[in-house]
């Protein structure tokens, strides 16, 4: 399985998402490929904001060494999985897809813990206290989606 996970600036929340399903996949020894990327251009190259990298080092995991990239409409080749964080990323992703197929794959990543809920996953670019709430919300997500997929 290949899922790639979506925010807008693939500077907070994807790479968050991309290194917290990466340890799960390894502690667990699934085939599974992970990757990120932002529906933005603002940010392409760049490293993950440094208060992301601060909350993930703070649970043993390392996204230092990301860097930024636009999701493309290629991705729907790629991937089996698009997780998007919010409801404009599922816009901005959807609008890109080709067909009903591409389409099927862009889920709301909260919908694999609160099934049907829609809720997203807050940005917190301009929140200094939200990245605390934004790993806690992504690790029980990730966690549900490997018990869902799970051989
Ligand atoms: P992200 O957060 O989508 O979780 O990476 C953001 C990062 C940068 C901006 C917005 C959201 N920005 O406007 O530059």
């Amino acid at each position: 399985m290949k899922i790639l996970m979506v925010c807008l600036g693939n500077i907070c929340r994807s790479p968050l998402a991309e290194g917290i399903l990466k340890d799960k996949v390894e502690k667990n020894g699934l085939p599974w490929s992970v990757d990120s990327a932002g529906t933005g251009d603002y940010h392409i190259g760049s490293m993950p904001d440094t208060r992301s990298v601060a909350v993930a080092k703070k649970y043993n995991i390392d996204i230092s060494g990301q860097q930024a990239r636009q999701f493309k409409t290629k991705d729907f080749i790629d991937f089996d999985l698009i997780l998007v964080m919010d409801a404009s990323n599922y816009r901005n992703v959807v609008n890109l897809a080709r067909d009903e197929e591409d389409i099927n794959k862009v889920k709301l990543i909260m919908n694999f813990a609160s099934p049907g809920e829609n809720i997203e996953v807050p940005d917190p670019y301009w929140n200094n206290d939200g990245f605390e709430q934004v790993y806690a919300m992504l690790d029980k997500a990730c966690e549900d989606l490997i018990e869902k997929y799970r051989p």
